[in-house]
């Protein structure tokens, strides 16, 4: 496996896999690598001849200094794990190689970004898709894997890449959960063995609702008010957004229909988790 922290490196070797006519899988990440993260790359590596995986914390998609700060770095961890997963090349740029002085241009999705994590965290996802646009013009993958756990992020690249014609399938990989149901995320890292099982709330609150919806209630207001006292009630859990969304335009439902997701983001303490569920 090389480890490349130019993006002349990266261009320079997948040129010569594109040559030899061999398929590219690009897994984007920002490291703190777990199973959620491993099972993109394994999907990754079992659908193409190689895999190229990215380790940014990227500042421009952080809207808390305090969540930049904090966010957990363990590379060398990180690295032995994608080896033997199979990875073929782990992309670990500093910022200034990414962002280097005079950098001025960004992309955004308008509508979708309005929407759940984009209206409480402005430019979040404007950050997302210029490094995610960025990433895809270095590696020019085949195909990039993206987990469902971040919903809106899956969305929102998808709309990007239909929009703008870019040449790369977009794969969506299902949630992966501890076995007590916390949706797994490097931001766990912070939580204390207290809060963290404070977190479960979430994931029980979303499986739940879902329960409801399968007996009958299809009454979004109803589910919303429900879940948010339910979520409330423990100490230091704080609602950022709880809805029920149509699963590609992200419009609120009034009513649970086919093809509705429930996605919500909670702060335990300081610590911002999301989560979501498919229901309908
Ligand atoms: P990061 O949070 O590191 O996540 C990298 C990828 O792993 C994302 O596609 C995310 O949806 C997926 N992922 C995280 N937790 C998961 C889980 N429990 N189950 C399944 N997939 C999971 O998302 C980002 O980084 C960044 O926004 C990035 C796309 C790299 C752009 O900077």
């Amino acid at each position: 496996m090389k480890v490349a922290e130019m993006i002349g490196e990266v261009r320079k070797i997948v040129e010569s896999w594109r040559k030899e006519g061999l398929s590219v899988g690009l897994v984007p990440t920002m490291g703190y690598l777990h199973l959620g993260h491993e099972s993109l790359i394994e999907k990754a590596v079992e659908e193409n001849d190689r895999v190229v995986v990215t380790i940014f914390v990227n500042p421009a998609q952080f809207d808390r200094a305090e969540d930049l700060e904090n966010y957990p770095v363990k590379t060398e961890e990180d690295l032995k794990i994608i080896e033997k997963i199979g990875g073929a090349l782990v992309f670990l740029p500093d910022a200034t190689e990414i962002y280097p002085e005079g950098f001025n241009t960004v992309l955004e999705v308008e509508e979708l970004d309005k929407e759940l994590c984009g209206a409480t965290r402005p430019g979040h996802f404007r950050g997302v898709c210029t490094i995610v646009n960025k990433l895809f013009n270095i590696v020019g993958p085949t195909r990039a894997y993206f987990g469902e756990k971040d919903y809106q992020q899956l969305a929102i690249i998808r709309r990007m890449v239909t929009d703008l014609n870019m040449p790369v399938e977009i794969i969506g990989c299902p949630i992966v959960r501890d076995e007590d149901g916390l949706a797994l995320s490097s931001r766990n890292a912070r939580l204390s063995a207290d809060k963290r099982e404070k977190a479960l709330i979430l994931s029980r609150t979303l499986r739940e609702l879902k329960e409801r919806v399968a007996e009958g209630e299809r009454e979004t207001s109803k589910l919303i008010r429900w879940a948010i006292e339910r979520i409330e009630k423990v100490p230091q859990a704080r609602v950022d957004y709880f809805e029920v969304v149509d699963r590609e335009t992200l419009q609120r439902l009034d009513v649970v229909e086919s093809g509705g997701v429930v996605a919500a983001a909670v702060f335990i303490g300081k610590v911002r988790l999301i989560d979501n569920i498919l229901v309908g």
